[in-house]
């Protein structure tokens, strides 16, 4: 069988040849993009593996078709990136990833602590032997309410999390779930937005969640909350953010993804002129963290990101099905 694996990155290489002979695959690899330009490198193979990245547009998917490919994995567990409308069209059929949430989980739980007791400065002024205290004063967690919007396997695993800090927990989902029941109340999203102190995201962004968190929004919130954000940069309108955090709406803002990080987040940009104002505008804030799209970044999870990309185009191929298919 032969796979072309996009976006690879150094440290899954192992990973990917790990799974090579157990289950007959030949890859060729290629750290670029799925695009037009790159696209003639699949020549001759059965399946296409992307890491979540690469827009998968209708033109991309309509190639594939020609070029006798039928079968798209992506390791990512959001799929916001392909065009799913085109691909059932054509009768492409693409599946994801479905790795271990605790990661993502972990990660969330580290930006609410260091918004809430102000790390970036602290760790900024340490740098250079400042070690005063102004301005960094913090809340205590069992004093917070804690909104959590999405309540899928990421949001719930949050929820596990904070139960053990003492604070009240508060979540919205379209489809609530029993197990999470008895650690948080389910509210409806106006009350989530009045009554959080922190308001984390974990919905995947689709068209009822596009730019959910805006000036109505944000208008409905406590005045200094701290939102989070590690699941997809589209969920907020960043001028609509950039606002709030400059007229103080916005107490702290922790943002592992950002609106057209895609050629950024990943790569060694630092000689480069990088064109996307607001976020260099944004970072700059004493109260923001961003940071480039890792809380997936695991070696638990990385392992099963590719074990999902090369295990279910290798079931599509052999038995036109796969577990993740989309
Ligand atoms: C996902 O799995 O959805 C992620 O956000 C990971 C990223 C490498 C695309």
């Amino acid at each position: 069988i032969k796979i072309m694996v996009y976006e690879l990155r150094d440290d899954e290489r192992n990973v990917f040849e790990n799974l090579a002979q157990e289950l007959h695959v030949e890859y060729t690899f290629s750290h670029k993009m799925l695009n037009m330009e790159t696209i003639p490198l699949a020549q001759g193979c059965q399946g296409i593996c992307i890491l979540g990245i690469s827009k998968i547009s209708a033109d991309i998917l309509r190639q594939m078709k020609e070029m006798k490919i039928s079968y798209l994995s992506t390791r990512s567990v959001g799929f916001n990136n392909i065009d799913m409308e085109a691909a059932r069209k054509l009768n492409i059929r693409v599946s994801n990833a479905d790795y271990g949430p605790d990661g993502v989980a972990d990660y969330t739980l580290m930006l609410i602590l260091m918004s809430l007791r102000k790390y970036k400065q602290a760790m900024f002024r340490g740098n250079v032997n400042d070690y005063s205290l102004k301005g960094l004063q913090g809340k205590e967690m069992k004093d917070m309410t804690v909104g959590i919007i999405g309540t899928g396997r990421i949001g719930a695993r949050v929820i596990d999390f904070l139960s053990g800090f003492g604070c009240r927990v508060l979540a919205y989902d379209p489809y609530p779930q029993e197990k999470v029941k008895g650690k948080a109340t389910y509210t409806d999203l106006e009350t989530l937005y009045e009554e959080s102190d922190i308001i984390s995201l974990h919905v995947p962004l689709m068209e009822q969640t596009f730019r959910m968190i805006n000036r109505t929004s944000l208008s409905k919130m406590k005045n200094g909350v701290i939102v989070v954000n590690c699941s997809r940069g589209e969920l907020m309108n960043i001028p609509d953010v950039i606002e709030g955090i400059e007229t103080e709406k916005i107490g702290a803002l922790a943002l592992d993804v950002f609106e057209n990080e895609d050629g950024i987040y990943h790569f060694d940009r630092r000689t480069d002129i990088i064109i996307n104002r607001d976020m260099a505008y944004i970072r700059q804030f004493p109260n923001v963290i961003m940071t480039q799209h890792m809380a997936f970044y695991t070696e638990n999870a990385v392992k099963s990101m590719v074990s999902c990309g090369v295990k279910n185009l290798v079931s599509f191929i052999k038995e036109s099905r796969a577990d993740n298919e989309i």
